[in-house]
Parts: C-alpha cells; structure tokens; sequence
C-alpha cells in the first residue's frame, strides 16, 4: 500500500480542485457547488491564515463520500495538524526525505511533488511510485509527462499547475495520468 494508499484516492478523483480560502464563509458554499458538479472531493491549501480552520469546517459538514484533503504541506506540523483533522489525503508542491517518514507513519493518503527525473527517483528510493508534477505547465506539461511515461513505467501523477478546463481532458488521456488537480475548478 503505498504512501498510504494515494492510489485508491486518486482512482475516485479525476479532477481535484485545489481551493486557497481567504474566508471561513466560503467553505460550505464551495464544497455544495463542487458536490452540484458531481465533483466530491476538494483540497484545501495551506496558504492562507484560516487554512486548518476551513479544513475543520469542511470536515464538521460530515459529508458521505467526499473527500477533504490538504494541500501545500511543507512541514511536520501541519502533518501533526492533518492526524488531528483526519483528513483524506495530504498533498505537497515538493519532495523532502525529512518529510518521509512523518508522511508514512501518519497513516493518510499522501502525494508528493516532483518535477525533473531526478526528483522522481529520490522519490522511488523512498519507494513511492505517485507524485504530483507540479507546476505542470512551467516543466514541459503533455510531452513531459509523455517522456516520463517512457522512462519510469511504473510511475504515476496527478499533474496541477496551469491546467484549464480547456486542456485537463488531454492530461487525463496519458496512461500514466491518474487524476489532475487545479485552480480552474472554482
Ligand atoms: C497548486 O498547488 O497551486 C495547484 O497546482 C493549482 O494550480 P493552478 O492554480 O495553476 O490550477
């Protein structure tokens, strides 16, 4: 099962939105125009003040079936933080091995950010095999993610940066393309 399982999320998620809240009062009405979308998961970054305070009232909504995730995990205590929420799934923009192993041992879905090769195998000598490729758009996108294909079979992304309503649909073809996540969804 690795990183926690991330695959198994990933799989009942084609589009993430990735939402940064800047009010509390926002939370429930995106989450009930994201479930209208027939779109049931949401992650929340930790870019703003109220970040965990918008993750605690999206988990309070005790939905069925949606998961509540967060994004932008850079350090050990916002792990800690996301134990304490339970939260879905738990992203970050970049790979750190210090990071690892409270990843690992905090029992949730997690995602990693990768954008080179090299950044890939420091991730499968942790052995994980799925990562974010972020900003996707910046490293090459379609033919980045076509290369890696080739030269890590094995691997897997959820791409996010710059993807549009317009070009999600093409990521999402590539067979190495679990999910795609963005900004575009709201
Ligand atoms: C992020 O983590 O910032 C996401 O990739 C969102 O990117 P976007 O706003 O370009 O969609």
């Amino acid at each position: 099962m690795t990183q926690n399982n991330i695959r198994q999320i990933l799989s009942k998620h084609q589009v993430i939105p990735v939402v940064n809240f800047n009010n509390v009062n926002d939370v429930e009405q995106t989450i009930e125009s994201l479930i209208e979308k027939k779109i049931n998961c949401i992650e929340i970054t930790l870019r703003t003040e109220m970040a965990f305070e918008c993750v605690s009232i999206a988990k309070k909504l005790n939905l069925n079936n949606f998961d509540v995730g967060i994004g932008t995990v850079v350090t050990a205590d916002q792990i800690r933080k996301a134990m304490d929420l339970e939260v879905s799934f738990m992203v970050s923009p970049g790979i750190n091995e210090k990071l690892a192993p409270y990843f690992e041992e905090s029992d949730i879905a997690f995602i990693p950010g990768i954008a080179t090769p090299s950044e890939i195998i420091m991730g499968k000598q942790l052995n994980w095999d799925t990562f974010k490729f972020f900003p996707a758009h910046l490293f090459g996108g379609i033919t980045s993610l076509k290369t890696y294909g080739q030269v890590f079979p094995d691997v897997k992304f959820c791409p996010t940066g710059g993807i549009t309503e317009d070009t999600h649909s093409s990521y999402l073809d590539l067979h190495n393309v679990i999910s795609v996540g963005g900004s575009w969804l709201i």
